[in-house]
């Protein structure tokens, strides 16, 4: 399949080696920075263009790696021109943008997948199973960190992060939605938030480094959230479900225990290599285009990516309010 990447910045850097990697073509870097595109599409034989609609033509898919609030616009342009569509998280940073994104999905019927890459790491993967199969009983209750650091500079360093109008939030809307999207995917659909947030760490931001959140599902269970820009030095994600049967931990990117009532064992401690997230970056790409070919629905679709986005918003309200918020799907 031959792809455009849209933003050649820090991520689409990363994209451009999983497309490599994938023995598909990256024929076309897109960034409105023609210097920036140009160095990226030299390294990969591709060429560089300043706006998308001059790549249009060369390819298949687009895969969009720009600033956040620029997501849905850039998808709908490429959906337009005939383009299946790999857009990273979060979908864009406001629902209106995410359903306007749905609508066009749903006339044009090409695909359209949302990053979400932590769902393809191997043991997030047997949480799920865990989950799905029952082996954890009923499930009661979830708890995720995402307890990362970034320094000033990160901030200070381009002009669209740590701001409401382009970033659209922060250690939540950025970085620990990855954690809040697994939470939702293995707990349902969240009914109620009741979240904090600060910002405690940074300054010349408009947006929170820290978010804590309890969200009610609607089977009953409740999850528990930390998202964070301010925890140095930073840790990787860390994810527990458990159930009235079972318990499944995640940490350092392995799967630390996963203990049922059937099989209570030290034994099934450690199960799970160690799973890199860009090796689960690349099988979300896998997907994709598996997807695309095959002409069936991508692992995570729009629906998902709208969830964890109707999520995260839940919490900064809930946390502006100073009280609980409903959400309504
Ligand atoms: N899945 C992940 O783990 C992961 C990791 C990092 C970033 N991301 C996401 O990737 C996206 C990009 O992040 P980044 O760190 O690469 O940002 P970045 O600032 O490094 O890169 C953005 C690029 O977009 C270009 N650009 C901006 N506006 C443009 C426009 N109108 N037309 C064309 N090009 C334009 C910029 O010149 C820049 O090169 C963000 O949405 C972020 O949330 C995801």
């Amino acid at each position: 399949m031959r792809f455009a990447l849209i933003g050649a910045g820090a991520n689409g850097t990363v994209h451009a080696r999983l497309i490599e990697a994938l023995d598909d073509d990256l024929v076309a870097v897109v960034d409105h920075d023609l210097d920036r595109a140009q160095q990226l599409a030299d390294q990969y034989g591709a060429r560089a263009y300043a706006t998308a609609a001059s790549a249009y033509a060369e390819v298949d898919a687009v895969s969009i790696c720009l600033p956040s609030a620029l997501h849905a616009d850039a998808a709908i342009e490429a959906l337009y021109a005939g383009k299946h569509v790999l857009v990273e998280k979060p979908v864009d940073i406001t629902l209106a943008a995410a359903d306007r994104l749905i609508a066009v999905q749903q006339e044009t019927g090409l695909t359209v997948s949302v990053i979400s890459q932590r769902r393809f790491q191997e043991p997030v993967r047997t949480i799920k199973d865990a989950v799905d199969s029952g082996a954890l009983g009923r499930i009661t209750s979830g708890i995720v960190e995402s307890a990362f650091y970034r320094p000033q500079s990160y901030y200070d360093g381009d002009g669209w992060r740590g701001t409401l109008a382009i970033d659209g939030g922060g250690a939540l809307m950025n970085q620990g939605i990855h954690a809040l999207d697994l939470l939702v995917w293995m707990l349902g659909k969240p009914v109620q938030v009741s979240a904090r947030t600060g910002q405690l760490a940074h300054e010349n931001i408009e947006v929170e480094d820290v978010a804590a959140a309890t969200i009610t599902f609607e089977s009953g269970a409740i999850g528990v959230l930390l998202a964070s820009t301010a925890a140095y030095p930073g840790s990787p994600v860390r994810l527990s479900i458990h159930g009235d049967r079972g318990t499944a931990t995640m940490d350092d990117d392995r799967l630390v225990a996963l203990t049922t009532a059937g099989a209570v064992g030290e034994g099934l401690g450690l199960v799970g290599e160690r799973s890199a997230v860009e090796l689960a970056h690349l099988a979300q790409y896998r997907d994709f285009v598996g997807a695309v070919t095959e002409g069936r629905a991508p692992a995570v679709g729009l629906a998902d990516g709208r969830r964890s986005l109707a999520t995260v918003l839940a919490v900064y309200e809930s946390a502006r309010r100073g009280r609980p918020v409903e959400l309504d799907e």
